[in-house]
């Protein structure tokens, strides 16, 4: 990747390439993913410089063809969009939720409670990636971001033995950062694109993605601040997926809210932040030993559930008695859909909020809680006034009194 040098650039010497590799950007692709407000902050140059040279970057990845030119035609979006990938699931069930597999180019939020299957899906899609495109796969490697510490490579053996594959070279194409903090966290994304390029990588896992923002910031005070690093770690997400053709998946942890009394009283920690950015979100419900998954809110899907199972192969086919009831409508079905939370800042960058919906809904606020979202050890004696106002600000309130649903449970 000689041409992608950052001294191939016009105007770029010895002392600007090392100021920019001092702060992690050490290719021409670095400077694009990264963005000149971004690159300005963190080398200090200024916002005028950081534009010059993130547009001669652009106009280099443009001639060469790597990145697509300011107006482009619908046809070379449509030849774009065509080089989409799919990776299968590894079972029908997922599949036919995910019209085929989870796409490239795009990132798919999985959220849901605890043990209702999110790190066995992960654990399921490093393998599957991995198989030939003939069976569904890309033929590619992995980057896994562990938060939890909870990667574990003996379950990549039993999965890739049960897809009769060999377990040693599943594990040696899934590379594991263990991320012990979320600047750690966000480090790791910005230093990875030499990696993507270099080794194949196909699909990029961060699990969780949300746990190490929402440990560190607690309380009122904090929470603009989470959002907007949380807001900045996603669209890096997102960009990097789209620039490098590969799959981003992205886990999210529900928990109990207090403030919903109907339904389904879980919600995504990100909230809203993560849910506006995923190009596919998908709720995950424990059900006995049954886990039911559901499409929310695609722009291109429609909105269905389907049963799925988790066992030694990670994620599987119901039996084939349930199969036959797996694929149920909302209206027959009984999980509910959750609405995110509430709060969230601005958008800074539009060209991915293309599914945030900001209606002049009211909200539901929550009264006397410092942080909802964060809120698992409160006591049903706690429980808080649920008090509805009108849309002051700019805050995104699509939590609809009218949606929600019945206690069906
Ligand atoms: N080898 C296995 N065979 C069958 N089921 C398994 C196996 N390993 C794990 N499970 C199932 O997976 C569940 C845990 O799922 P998982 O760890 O994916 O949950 P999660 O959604 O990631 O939860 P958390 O939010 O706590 O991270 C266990 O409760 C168990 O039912
Ligand atoms: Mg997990």
């Amino acid at each position: 990747m000689e041409d992608l040098r950052l001294d191939s650039l016009p105007g770029v010497g010895p002392v600007t390439t090392k100021k920019l590799s001092d702060a992690g950007i050490h290719n021409v692709m670095d400077l694009i993913v990264r963005g000149p407000v971004e690159i300005a902050e963190i080398t200090g140059m200024d916002k005028d410089t950081a534009d010059n040279i993130v547009e001669k970057a652009r106009q280099c990845l443009v001639e060469g063809g790597m990145i697509s030119k300011d107006f482009v035609s619908a046809t070379e979006i449509y030849k774009r969009r065509q080089q989409i990938g799919k990776i299968t699931t590894g079972t029908e069930c997922l599949d036919l939720l995910l019209d085929g597999g989870l796409e490239t180019q795009g990132l798919t939020e999985v959220y849901g409670e605890f043990g209702s299957g999110k790190t066995q899906f992960c654990h399921t899609m490093c393998v599957t990636v991995q198989k030939p495109k003939e069976e569904g796969g890309l033929d590619g490697t992995v980057l896994y971001i562990d938060t939890e510490n909870t990667f574990r490579p003996e379950r990549i053996v039993s999965i890739a033995k049960a897809f009769g594959m060999d377990p040693e070279k599943a594990l040696d194409r899934i590379m594991v950062a263990r991320a012990y903090n979320s600047s750690h966290q966000t480090l790791i994304l910005e230093e990875s694109s030499q990696m993507i390029r270099e080794n194949n990588i196909k699909l990029l896992i961060v699990d969780s993605a949300v746990g190490l923002f929402r440990a560190e910031y607690l309380g009122r005070g904090t929470l603009s601040v989470r959002q907007q690093r949380l807001n900045k770690f996603v669209h890096l997400l997102v960009r990097i997926a789209e620039t490098y053709n590969c799959a981003a998946l992205a886990t999210n942890q529900v928990m109990a809210s207090p403030d919903v009394f109907f339904g389904d009283p879980t919600r995504p920690i990100g909230g809203n932040v993560v849910a506006h950015t995923s190009t596919y979100r998908i709720y995950f419900k424990k059900s006995g030993k049954k886990r039911i998954a559901r499409m929310v809110d695609s722009p291109h899907h429609p909105e269905q559930e389907v049963i799925f199972g988790l066992g030694e192969a990670g994620v599987i086919d119901p039996d084939s008695e349930t199969k036959k009831k797996s694929i149920m409508t909302p209206k027959s079905s009984k999980v509910e859909a959750v609405k995110p939370e509430v709060k969230v800042e601005p958008k800074s960058d539009s060209s991915v909020d293309a599914g945030s919906k900001t209606e002049d809904i009211p909200k539901v606020k929550v009264e006397p809680k410092s942080d909802s979202s964060v809120d698992a050890g409160s006591k049903t004696e706690d429980i808080p006034k649920v008090k509805v106002e009108s849309k002051t600000d700019s805050v995104d309130a699509d939590a609809k009194i009218e949606d929600i649903p019945e206690d069906s449970e």
